[in-house]
């Protein structure tokens, strides 16, 4: 990685101000069994130089609202209402041509298929010239050189002679650091990366990690799509939670991870898996099945599943601030006091919910048979030694 911090495309973004301020997001589809809304009100921001998590099960609304912000749902049959603003300016009212100067130059894309980025027809260094070209002007030569030295800072080995390859000619670790040296290429001041290292083993995702942090420390913000909360404990200063389309909790990482308020939360955090010592024999998981887009219910949408459900819940609850950290909110509608007390009174009987057979968010779920009761290594705690937020 080089040094010096390449300045961003827009150096006068405010701190304080949000570089990415979505508001009300609304995306429905109309299938053939009837309208499904599959982001239901979503509201969130992102701070220049920020890292937001952005996590939920499989089918909470993470990649359709993040591909409705970048206007990439072009079906007739989807719907979007609502304001996407990128430094002030309401990107669902661009034109197409302006939108495309927005995507690719400053706000760059990694999704969890780094072929959905390159062409397969074209060299992997001749598509991130060609990424550098369209938005400076330079000669051929000096694009092309500027991609050996992208490839080579994101770890590809022999860079100078890789450049000449096609992407199927790397490995699918190497595709995704490619697709990341295209969006190192724009400078973006926001990286939105959608489940980036999923289908990665564990070394490369630790590898990709680490270029996002190296993104970020060079003044990108980064809104990173997962549902492994486990990498979001790793990198995010801020972690944002969706269950059917909706916030269900927002907040500083260390707050949602250590005084985590909304019983979904709960949920995903008892199923990751304790990093470091002995582990629990049989992962808690959130019992119940994932909310679908097209029986959204009025109230709470986590309420069927919800053990604390109440008459309340029938009321959609909207998400308010704790009472003990402004910028930590959630959308749940009990007592806003002591929601620890809560939480524990709420904790399932271990062996009721391991039988619970949905799917681990965390993606790991552990077979080792061990028992720990008392294994508390903190996530938060082991990766603040290695960030300050
Ligand atoms: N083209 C589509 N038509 C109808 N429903 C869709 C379409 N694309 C996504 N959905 C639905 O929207 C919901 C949210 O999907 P998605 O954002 O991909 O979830 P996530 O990324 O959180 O796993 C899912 O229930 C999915 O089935
Ligand atoms: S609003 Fe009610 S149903 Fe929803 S999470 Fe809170 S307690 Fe559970
Ligand atoms: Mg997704």
């Amino acid at each position: 990685m080089p040094d010096q911090p390449l300045p961003l495309q827009e150096p006068s973004d405010q701190p304080d101000q949000p570089l990415l301020d979505v508001r009300d997001l609304r995306v429905s589809f109309r299938t053939r069994t009837g309208p499904a809304t599959a982001v239901d009100g979503l509201s969130l921001s992102v701070a220049p130089g920020e890292i937001l998590g952005v996590v939920g099960e499989s089918g909470s609304g993470k990649s359709v609202s993040m591909l409705a912000v970048l206007r990439l749902l072009t079906s007739p049959n989807v719907t979007v209402t609502g304001q996407v603003l990128f430094r002030g300016r309401d990107l669902l009212a661009l034109t197409d041509k302006e939108m495309r100067a927005v995507r690719g130059r400053e706000i760059a894309m990694v999704f969890q298929d780094p072929m959905t980025a390159l062409t397969p027809v074209y060299t992997v260094g001749w598509q991130i010239a060609e990424q550098i070209r369209a938005h400076e002007p330079v000669s051929r030569k000096e694009a092309h050189a500027r991609a050996v030295t992208l490839l080579s800072d994101v770890g590809i080995p022999d860079a100078a002679s890789r450049v000449k390859a096609y992407p199927h000619e790397f490995s699918g670790g190497m595709r995704q650091r490619a697709v990341i040296a295209m969006a190192l290429a724009c400078r973006p001041a926001l990286l939105i990366a959608d489940e980036p290292t999923t289908a990665l083993d564990v070394t490369i995702q630790a590898q990709i990690l680490d270029l996002m942090r190296d993104l970020n420390a060079r003044g990108s913000a980064v809104v990173l799509i997962t549902h492994d909360m486990g990498v979001v404990s790793e990198i995010a200063h801020r972690v944002l939670v969706m269950y059917g389309g909706r916030v269900a909790e927002q907040g500083p990482r260390r707050a949602v991870f250590h005084s985590p308020r909304h019983p979904y939360t709960w949920g995903l955090l008892d199923s990751v898996p304790r990093v470091g010592g002995p582990r629990l024999r049989r992962l808690p998981t959130i019992a119940g099945t994932p909310v679908s887009p097209d029986s959204l219910p009025d109230g709470c949408a986590f309420a069927p599943r919800c053990r604390l459900r109440h008459e309340g819940c029938e009321e959609r609850p909207e998400l308010a601030a704790s009472p003990d950290d402004a910028a930590h909110h959630d959308a749940c509608r009990l007592p806003a006091g002591d929601r620890a007390a809560l939480r524990l009174g709420a904790r399932a009987p271990a062996d009721e919910t391991a039988t619970a057979g949905e799917p681990d968010p965390s993606g790991e779920a552990d077979q080792s048979g061990e028992t720990d009761p008392s294994g508390e290594t903190d996530p938060v705690d082991e990766a603040d030694r290695e960030m300050a937020p």
